[in-house]
Formats: C-alpha cells, sequence, structure tokens
C-alpha cells in the first residue's frame, strides 16, 4: 500500500471508521490492519448467544466478506502492528508502520482503533490451563467447550463480563462462584442500589457471590487448575476459571508517537489526538466528559465505538463533526436485562422507580438537579424516555419520576430556559 488511510485496529471501531469514511465520500486507499485471524465480529454476543449456545461464531461476523472488495476497502487480517513513525518530511500526517511479520504499510493518515486488552492477574498459578479472560471469539469458543455439565467455575471480577458468563454459566447447570475484590459488584458502572440488586438476584439464581476477597493464586495438577486460592486462605475448588478484572487500553503505539496517554490516548470530541493529524476511536481511547467540569472518561461500549469512529473519519476528512450522542450500553445477565443511557459518574442524588427485588426497576441518577442518567433493569421504557430527554435535553424531575405508577415520558418538560424555534 502507498498512501491512503491507514487504520490499526479492525474491530467495532476500525471497521466503523472505514465504513463512514466511504460513506462520507473518500475516494483514497483505506487499510484496516487486525491482529485476529478473523475478519470484524461483533463482541457482546461472545459472553451472551454465542457462551450460551444459542448463536455461533459465523453469525457474529459484522460485514459479510464480499463487503471490503465491494467498498475498496483492504482488510489486512493476522497482522500485529508493532511500529509506527510518522514522517518529518512531506505530508502532515503520513508515515509508516511495520507489522510483526516484517510487512510494511506506509499511509497518508493514520487512526488507532487498537482496544484494550483483557487485565491479568499476577498471582502464582495464573498461566494453568483451565484459566482464561473473555475478550475474543478465540476467548470464548475456549470458554464454552469447557462449561460442560458438573464443571465448577469461579468467575474472578464481578464487572459486566463476569456477571454475564456467570449467569450463562448457572444457567447451563453449573456450580458457579463469583469472586469479587471490591465491596460490592459492578462498582466501576453503577450505584450501590443496583449492585446490591444483581448480588441478591445472582443469589435467587443459585450463584455464590464473595464480596470484598481477592485471590492470592491458582493451584493445579498436572499443568490443569484444581483450586482458586483466596486471600482469606480458602480454598474454592475449580475446573474452569474466567478472569474478568477490567481491561487495559493498548497504548504502545501511541505511545511511540509521542502521543499524550493517561490511562488510554487522549482524544478531542473530534477524536484527535495530541497530534491532531493522527486519530484515535473506540476503547484505547479517553475523551473529555459530555458534562463540562467531570473531566475525561474512557467509554467501553459499542456504542461509543461507532459513535467516536464516525466523528473520527469526518475529522480526518475536514468535515464537520456532528452532536455527541447520548452513551448507552447494556448488559443481558440472563433474563435479566440492564440498560444505561447517560453517564452516572459525578451524581449527587439518585431516585429507584419501582421495587429491585421484583426484578423490574430503575435508577435515575441527577446532578445538581438535572439528569445524568439512568440504569434500568427489565424496563425498556423508563429507559427509552430518559434516553430521550437526554437526547432532546428535556426536564424530567427526580420528584415526580420517583412514582413509578406514572410513565416516565408522560414527565418529559421542555427545560424552562430552552429558547422556543415557534
Ligand atoms: P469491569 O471493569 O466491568 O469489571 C471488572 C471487575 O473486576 C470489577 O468489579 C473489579 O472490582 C473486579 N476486580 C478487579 N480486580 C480484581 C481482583 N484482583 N479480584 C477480584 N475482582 C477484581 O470489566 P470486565 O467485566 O472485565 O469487562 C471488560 C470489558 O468488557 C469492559 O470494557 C466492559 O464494559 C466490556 N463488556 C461489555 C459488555 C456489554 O457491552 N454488555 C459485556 C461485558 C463486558
Amino acid at each position: 500500500m502507498t498512501g491512503g488511510t491507514l487504520i490499526v485496529g479492525a474491530s467495532q471501531a476500525g471497521l466503523q471508521l472505514a465504513a463512514s469514511l466511504r460513506q462520507f465520500g473518500d475516494t483514497e486507499p483505506i487499510t484496516l490492519v487486525g491482529e485476529e485471524i478473523h475478519p470484524p465480529y461483533q463482541r457482546p454476543p461472545l459472553s451472551k448467544e454465542f457462551l450460551s449456545g444459542k448463536t455461533d461464531l459465523e453469525s457474529l461476523t459484522l460485514r459479510a466478506p464480499s463487503y471490503y472488495a465491494d467498498a475498496g476497502i483492504a482488510l489486512v487480517s493476522g497482522e500485529r502492528v508493532t511500529e509506527v513513525a510518522l514522517s518529518s518530511a512531506g505530508r502532515q500526517g503520513s508515515g509508516v508502520a511495520g507489522a510483526a511479520s516484517g510487512r510494511t504499510f506506509a499511509f497518508d493518515r493514520l487512526a488507532l482503533t487498537v482496544g484494550a486488552a483483557p487485565r491479568r492477574l499476577d498471582v502464582p498459578g495464573a498461566d494453568l490451563d483451565g484459566i482464561c479472560c473473555l475478550r475474543d471469539r478465540d476467548d470464548a469458543a475456549y470458554l464454552r467447550e469447557r462449561l460442560v455439565p458438573g464443571a465448577r467455575v469461579v468467575v474472578v471480577g464481578g464487572g459486566f463480563i463476569g456477571l454475564e458468563a456467570a449467569a450463562v454459566a448457572r444457567a447451563l447447570g453449573m456450580e458457579v462462584t463469583v469472586v469479587e475484590a471490591a465491596d460490592r459488584l459492578i462498582s466501576r458502572a453503577v450505584a450501590p442500589v443496583v449492585s446490591e440488586f444483581y448480588r441478591r438476584a445472582h443469589l435467587r439464581r443459585g450463584t455464590r457471590v464473595l464480596l470484598s476477597t481477592g485471590v492470592s493464586g491458582f493451584e493445579g495438577a498436572e499443568g490443569r487448575v484444581r483450586a482458586v486460592r483466596l486471600t482469606d486462605g480458602t480454598a474454592l475448588l475449580a475446573d474452569i476459571v474466567l478472569v474478568g478484572v477490567g481491561v487495559l487500553p493498548r497504548t504502545e503505539l501511541a505511545e511511540q508517537l509521542g502521543l499524550a496517554c493517561d490511562r488510554g490516548i487522549i482524544v478531542d470530541a473530534q477524536a484527535r489526538t495530541s497530534d491532531p493529524h493522527v486519530h484515535a476511536a473506540g476503547d484505547c481511547t479517553v475523551q473529555p466528559h459530555p458534562v463540562p467540569g467531570l473531566g475525561a472518561v474512557r467509554l467501553e461500549s459499542v456504542q461509543n465505538a461507532v459513535a467516536q469512529a464516525t466523528a473520527a473519519a469526518a475529522s480526518l476528512l475536514g468535515r464537520p463533526v456532528g452532536a455527541r450522542p447520548v452513551p448507552w450500553f447494556w448488559s443481558y445477565q440472563g433474563d435479566l436485562k440492564l440498560q444505561i443511557a447517560g453517564l452516572s459518574a459525578g451524581h449527587d442524588e439518585y431516585v429507584v422507580r419501582g421495587e429491585p427485588d421484583s426484578e423490574r426497576f430503575s435508577v435515575l441518577y441527577y446532578r445538581r438537579g438535572e439528569l445524568l442518567a439512568i440504569d434500568a433493569v427489565n424496563s425498556p421504557a423508563d429507559y427509552m424516555a430518559v434516553r430521550k430527554a437526554l437526547t432532546v435535553g428535556a426536564v424530567l424531575p427526580a420528584s415526580a419520576a420517583a412514582d413509578s405508577g406514572t410513565l416516565l415520558k408522560t414527565l418529559l418538560a421542555a427545560r424552562p430556559d430552552a429558547v422556543s424555534s415557534s
């Protein structure tokens, strides 16, 4: 390849960036390089429908093979880019990247959509067979093969991956224990009331949940894991261990380029890095919080990957970047469907609608009286109403929202300070 756009990382954000460039009329060459041997595929079903056997890997493909040729996108799979440098002369933003295989890619424009890697536990025995993480197709296939009747499953980490997989394993009849280091589940994303709901809901389904519990090591026999040693000294027998303790954004290439990084590649609302000629999108990035004054956030979601990649494509072509959409996210843990709209970080008040133990409720988050976000469990109407309110900037008073007998959509009102267009 000579020139054109090089997109490093061929998952949701990378593919979206390539597709958006074409949609916006870019006719220059586009090369999309990914280290996995599989063409881009959907990740969210890996810990849900795929793990439970409801779907196969082939149906997760994001685009038909013919798409790439038709769109003029050179998809290069199975190549890990390890080096990248910008030219000191010539067009700004141009340069060359090198893969582990020795292959090189010259580019006029560069975008990094390299994602994040599962964090590993640095404890004795962590390399034993039967201990896995769940991030890509191969991880998911490994885990699914081992979720066999009678297997004792230990899940380390009570976040989204751990709880989705635990729900599947338990529904398949396995003995499941979740070991969480923090004093509540999913603490990164939800309020304590939602964490407690999930603890009780998983217990009701027969999953053991250990909070404030760490792992000091893994014990095995003949190279295979047999037990998880906890920090309190007890041992949990295990045939398979899933480690879901968060992710680390991949910043190595950005660091080689001298781009600013702080727990991710720092980008602005146009997905420009600290070198405005280089763009980045998806799980590898840190971006300004949508609420001014609340700092920076790393959003680990499909919705963000798509939105940011679309912004990056527009920005690369010098087109105006549209308004940032309201962030949204979902996590299906068996029959418990959590939908999140907005970002609750920074809230100073929340309102619970409905009774958590009925397994149908929602939590609305506010800051200085302003609606920030919702976590809705099996409550799609509440979720839709809040997503709409956040999108159009409508007011949804906390005092009225607490009455679960009133439909939220009937409470939406225009902001008093909104300028009427009529
Ligand atoms: P996470 O950040 O959601 O949860 C990690 C959990 O592990 C936290 O509760 C944390 O306190 C705990 N933990 C950390 N160190 C530990 C230790 N040493 N021992 C025990 N617990 C420990 O990350 P997770 O679940 O690994 O998910 C990875 C990524 O996948 C995230 O980006 C997540 O958003 C994404 N994901 C998205 C889904 C979706 O779209 N529905 C579903 C599942 C995952």
